[in-house]
């Protein structure tokens, strides 16, 4: 291990002691600062932690001692190792200071070999542990990542089988990556932060995959549905959690997935939620959904003009939809616009 510009901290009371350990720390390759009790000491700490390799520190001093220092790095940098220096009568005391993060303890008074071998251990553990830090955290970021890669896979399987579902259909044909799109825009303007514009992304492109569980009778009947119809219709956003239920990592998205057809006002479908009881999502997702159907041809309609689908979403601000969410549409508007062919 290369010893050039280590710095070593020692500490001790008695100014002999300093200067030996100062003198052969530097004769042997290190850089050595003294510390004449506990309280220089933190205060060095403090200062210096970022450099300093390791701490030899006495035991006994007046005032601030040994064992709030060995306490001070336990809590504050457990990576810098502490050696002990202790008399033989306080020997007991140094083995508790081990239990407490100290590295090992001399007893005083100690070899100068014996000094060096301890140090030079207790900079190869240091070393030792931050290589696991380094690797654990590079394990870490691998796991994360490859999860990651692994869940967004699924969920684009998944929006591929609500795409193929959609494609069958003329009508709804792209409604989900359109309100995926139109949603993940309002999440710039509401400042969402980077986890929620991923958690709406993805609910917004699943929203509809109860629709899995309807028949496509009932889906694309052309004309109005009989009650028992649009009963079946309303079951989808709780078919879609049962759905997606199996898939833990989306555990989280589910409250959002089932309200997307709640009404702020409470008049909405499953659980008649309203206001904030609807998960914020679920209320982005509403509008966006609103406006997508909207527009979009239906088998027993035309579509509305863009103009009067908007002054419809800003007439149901408060009644259907979250005003706040109406707001950031209406200033989210020209983006919008901007998406469609
Ligand atoms: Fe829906």
């Amino acid at each position: 291990m290369e010893l050039e510009n280590k710095y070593i901290l020692a500490v001790d009371d008695e100014e002999d002691i300093r200067e030996i350990i100062a003198e052969t720390l530097e004769t042997t390759g290190y850089r050595c600062q003294t510390a004449a009790d506990g309280s220089e000491a933190i205060e060095i700490i403090n200062r210096d932690a970022e450099q300093i390799a390791a701490v030899i520190c006495d035991l006994k001093m007046p005032q601030v001692s040994g064992d709030q220092v060995v306490q001070f790095i336990a809590s504050n940098h457990p990576i810098i190792p502490v050696i002990i220096l202790t008399g033989f009568a306080q020997l007991d005391m140094a083995l508790d200071h081990i239990r407490l993060g100290a590295f090992d303890y001399l007893t005083k008074p100690f070899k100068v070999k014996e000094l060096l071998l301890t140090l030079r251990r207790a900079l190869e553990y240091r070393q030792l542990k931050e290589e696991q830090a380094k690797y654990h955290e590079f394990l870490e970021a691998k796991i994360k990542e490859v999860t990651a890669e692994l869940n967004n896979s699924v969920i684009q399987s998944v929006g591929a089988l609500i795409m193929a579902i959609e494609e069958k259909d003329v009508y709804t044909r792209g409604h989900s990556h359109r309100v995926a799109l139109y949603s993940s825009l309002l999440a710039r303007t509401m400042n969402l932060t980077q986890d929620e514009k991923k958690d709406l992304e993805y609910a917004a492109l699943l929203h509809d995959v109860g629709k899995i569980g309807i028949s496509e009778y009932i889906l694309n009947k052309p004309g109005k549905l009989d009650n028992v119809e649009y009963e079946i219709i309303k079951s989808h956003p709780s078919k879609g959690v049962k759905i997606l239920e199996p898939m833990s990592f989306l555990q989280h998205l589910l409250p959002t997935i089932e309200a997307h057809h709640e009404r702020f006002d409470g008049r909405g479908y499953p659980n008649g939620l309203a206001g904030e009881q609807i998960p914020p999502l679920a209320r982005i997702i509403a509008v966006c959904d609103s406006y997508d159907a909207m527009t979009s041809e239906r088998s027993y309609r035309q579509p509305l003009a863009r103009e009067a689908a908007l002054t419809e979403i800003k007439k149901c601000a408060g009644s259907q939809f979250d005003p706040e969410v109406v707001k950031a549409f209406v200033m989210t508007y020209d983006e919008i616009l901007a998406t469609i062919p």
